[in-house]
């Protein structure tokens, strides 16, 4: 592909946003090759956790300006709607997905590292949604999972203003959850990955269905948690969990 790459470690697939001349914007292009790359993790069962990385200053600079300028009103609601897609691949994938923002995070690329499950910074992120300054306003996402994630509160202010915040503001509301030294970026996402790829990849993957669902549920939440918890319990995973533990040893899981 051109503009994504794709690697795989083990357990734990890397997939890293190439296009460093135009600071990682997602032209559609690159938003194709992105959906390609992501549906490859998730359909590949040796690939229980995935990083989304930037080449260079950016992560994600956001959606493509100079293509937005091209669009009528239909346009930009089917071009919402793709990008939508995309994402919500990564947010209701059974697999984890980790942000690791190397740099800027604006817009589309905001609205891409919120779709991931964690985010990891560099201390050198600077993250925002500043659509309003362009007359327009955020359409992957950013007012559902931001809202969900943050409250309506540094939602609004957020996508209002179009302020950027650093990466040490972003995980005071949040927002990230793990600031670590830019040099230091891909490693302690590596390290998280694997840490995240040793457990039970059934347990994590309802977990996340659970937390995901919690907002849509209201009460009913506690009930779906409830039979979701049951098919842990009744899972392979399970056995092997218990028996590796009063056995004192890492358990084999299977992911069923
Ligand atoms: N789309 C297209 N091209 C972009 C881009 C974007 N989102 N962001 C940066 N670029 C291009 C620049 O035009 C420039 O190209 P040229 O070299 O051909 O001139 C190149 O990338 C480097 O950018 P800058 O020279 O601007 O770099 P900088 O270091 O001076 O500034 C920046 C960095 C502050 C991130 C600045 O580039 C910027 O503000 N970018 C736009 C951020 C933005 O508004 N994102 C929201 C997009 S809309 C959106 O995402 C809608 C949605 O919800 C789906």
């Amino acid at each position: 592909m051109r503009f994504v790459e794709v690697e795989k470690r083990d357990n734990i697939g890397i997939i890293r946003i190439n296009r460093p001349d135009k600071l990682n914007a997602l032209a559609p292009e690159v938003l194709e090759e992105l959906e390609i790359a992501v549906d490859d993790m998730n359909d590949d069962p040796q690939v229980r956790a995935i990083i989304i990385t930037g080449t260079g200053k950016a992560f994600v600079a956001g959606a493509d300006i100079k293509y937005i300028g091209t669009l009528d009103e239909e346009e930009g609601y089917r071009m919402a709607q793709f990008g939508q897609r995309v994402f919500s691949k990564i947010e209701n994938s059974p697999k984890v997905y980790i942000a690791a923002v190397n740099g800027y995070a604006l817009g589309g690329g905001s609205e891409l590292a919120l779709a991931c499950d964690i985010i990891v910074a560099s201390e050198n992120a600077i993250f925002g949604q500043p659509e309003v300054d362009l007359g327009i306003m955020p359409g992957w996402g950013a007012t559902q999972r931001m809202t969900r994630k943050l409250g309506q509160g540094w939602a609004k202010y957020l996508i209002l203003t179009g302020e950027r915040i650093g990466a040490q503001k972003a995980y005071e509301i949040g927002m990230v959850q793990k600031v670590v030294n830019h040099d230091n970026l891909m490693d302690e996402a590596i390290n998280l990955a694997q840490i995240l790829a040793s457990k039970g990849p059934l347990a994590l993957a309802l977990s996340k269905e659970a937390i995901n669902r919690a907002f849509q549920l209201g009460d009913f939440g506690f009930e779906y948690e409830a039979r979701l918890f049951g098919r842990t319990v009744g899972s392979e995973d399970k056995n092997e969990g218990v028996k590796a533990f009063f056995e004192k040893r890492k358990p084999n899981f299977k992911g069923r």
